[in-house]
């Protein structure tokens, strides 16, 4: 049994409340898919916890913003880049800062399982966005109709199985090609042979599929089973517009979950 988080975007009120229900369902191994900092305002406590609490977690194009530079970001997003960069230099505590920078330093930007889950062995593999351009390539449930191509090639890059995060909207795409909703799904889809799927878990610190609740993902037998959590955005909301150089957009978009 594991769990897969993502976008937790400095996010700390969904963080600890997903951490939290991960705990109680007795889940011991968590990955991470990665942004776990960008337009949020608590990267160090953020990144304390990813260290701490995951197995490994690989890199998204906001923690490669904050290490290296943003690139294709709307003013909002690099000014919030910035001002985590800032953040992080900001910790008084040498061993701290340089533990945080490390981490963003060496993220890998995909890891791969070989997994038995119930009677079969999968390959499973975990990217920050798609499996073609792992750190910055948008996979967006409209694709299948608009673009149904592009998801077809990105399914050569797939052998069974890839998680990704990155657009915060949580759903399953097949290869024919096609997109499910977790609702449509029941909120669990069971992995089977022969089936290549990528799933996309959503966002634990910015949803923006109109529900504002924090998302993640866990995997038990075969089941990938969606979970939604409310948390507490209005203390998220208010640490963001405390902080001049976070637009307060940021905030907003918390209630709306978009
Ligand atoms: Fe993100």
């Amino acid at each position: 049994m594991f769990a897969v988080i993502s976008d937790v975007h400095s996010n700390l009120e969904a963080l600890t409340t997903v951490l939290a229900d991960i705990e109680e369902r007795g889940i011991g191994t968590i990955y991470c898919l990665g942004d776990v900092v960008g337009y949020g305002p608590n990267p160090r406590e953020c990144l304390d916890l990813i260290i701490e609490k995951t197995k490994w977690c690989v890199l998204g194009n906001h923690d490669y913003a904050v290490f290296y530079e943003p690139t294709n970001f709307n003013y909002g997003a690099e000014q919030a880049s910035f001002w985590t960069r800032f953040s992080l230099e900001a910790e008084a505590e040498a061993a701290k800062r340089n533990r945080r920078w490390s981490f963003l330093g060496e993220l890998p930007m995909r890891q791969s399982l070989n997994i038995k889950l119930g009677p079969d062995t999968s390959m499973i593999d975990f990217v920050h966005a798609s499996p073609r351009k792992p750190i910055n390539e948008y996979i967006f449930p409209d694709d299948v109709y608009t673009n149904p191509l592009k998801v077809r090639i990105l399914f050569e890059r797939v052998e069974h199985i890839c998680f990704v995060g990155h657009t915060h909207l949580p759903g399953v795409f097949l290869d024919e090609p096609d997109f499910y909703m977790p609702d449509e799904l029941d909120n669990v889809y069971p992995i089977v042979d022969g089936e290549k799927a990528i799933v996309n878990i959503g966002s634990v610190g910015q949803p923006r599929d109109k529900d504002n609740r924090a998302s993640y993902v866990y995997v038990e037998g075969n089941e990938v089973h969606f979970v939604r959590l409310e948390y507490d955005f209005e203390t998220t909301a208010k640490k963001i517009r405390a902080i001049e150089q976070l637009d307060s957009f940021q905030a907003e978009r918390l209630r709306d979950g978009r």
